[in-house]
């Protein structure tokens, strides 16, 4: 497979329509970042690398993170994790209110923004150096020491989080929060924030691809259920209310965040990564869903 050609066609067919959507601007700083940015990188199990664009730039990951903070809660909880948080799809926005009532404040799945509040708040409970140590298995799954926090945005969403405020308030009144609601919001808002490139999520995303190894030293970092599972919610859950429309275009499981990037995975090929900070009215990348789209029609490959 001409991957680099592929790529190539990808960037010159979908260049002139980076303008479609619009940049998050509910965290303020994210409006600061230039709307046109647009990269792309894949990676493939075998080594090989192809890339264009931004792709060496950093972007605030967002929601993306919500995959590793899952992965390292289910590593450290086990199956208690799934009494506090569902995995079925929420079919409402991602930062929705409306179900945590009916459903007695267990959120649908930990992609959610309610979700990913309790598996921060559970790592919480468990880590010792919560912030660090999510930092540091995120530099260690790509490889790179060059990932830090982005203080300047996490203090933007900080100022302006009164969603997640009544999200971590609502849950905690029903007794699915030990934390304090400042502390976790605190870890979530910062988890969020980190800023990598196109190349560090692909990289690090590896691990989904390649049965659960490092993509570099191939140690198993997590069991190939694990892989199995975080796949199946990415698949169904990690485009929120148009989880099925990823699905039906693109047909890789995958997540995506409000700074435009957009992580796939084809299990036992690769991971890819495309960054665009226009956002369609669901909250992902506009132009990300319809480059994977283009990706898995001109490969002909997806997992179906
Ligand atoms: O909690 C929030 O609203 C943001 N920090 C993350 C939301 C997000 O990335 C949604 N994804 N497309």
């Amino acid at each position: 497979m001409d991957y680099q050609a592929i790529l190539n066609i990808i960037q010159k067919e979908f260049k002139p329509n980076r303008d479609m959507g619009n940049a998050a601007n509910y965290i303020p700083e994210l409006s600061k970042v230039d709307p046109l940015k647009f990269g792309m990188y894949l990676y493939c199990k075998d080594g090989s690398s192809y890339q264009f664009g931004d792709s060496q730039e950093k972007f605030s990951i967002q929601s993306i993170s919500k995959v590793f903070t899952l992965t390292l809660a289910k590593e450290l909880l086990g199956k208690d994790l799934w009494k506090r948080v569902d995995v079925e799809p929420s079919g409402t926005a991602f930062n929705s209110l409306t179900e945590l009532e009916r459903e007695h404040g267990i959120p649908r799945n930990p992609f959610i923004n309610a979700g990913s509040i309790v598996v921060a708040d559970a790592l919480m409970s468990t880590l010792e150096n919560p912030k660090q140590d999510l930092l540091k298995f995120v530099r260690k799954l790509c490889g790179d020491d060059n990932i830090n926090f982005d203080e300047s945005v996490a203090k933007s969403e900080k100022k302006h989080g009164y969603r997640n405020k009544a999200l971590v308030n609502y849950m905690k009144s029903l007794g699915n929060i030990n934390n304090k609601t400042e502390t976790i919001l605190d870890f979530y808002f910062h988890q969020c924030s980190i800023a990598m490139t196109c190349e560090q999520l692909t990289k690090a995303f590896m691990l989904y691809a390649n049965e659960g190894k490092h993509f570099q030293t191939q140690e198993q970092v997590i069991a190939p259920q694990s892989v199995k599972r975080i796949n199946s919610i990415m698949q169904t859950c990690g485009f929120y209310d148009e989880a099925g429309e990823f699905s039906y275009r693109v047909g890789l499981p995958g997540k995506s965040g409000v700074g435009g990037g957009i992580v796939a995975v084809h299990p036992e090929q690769y991971a890819v990564t495309v960054w665009s900070p226009m956002l369609n009215k669901k909250g992902n990348s506009a132009l990300g869903m319809k480059v994977l789209e283009e990706l898995t029609t001109l490969t002909g490959l997806s997992i179906f």
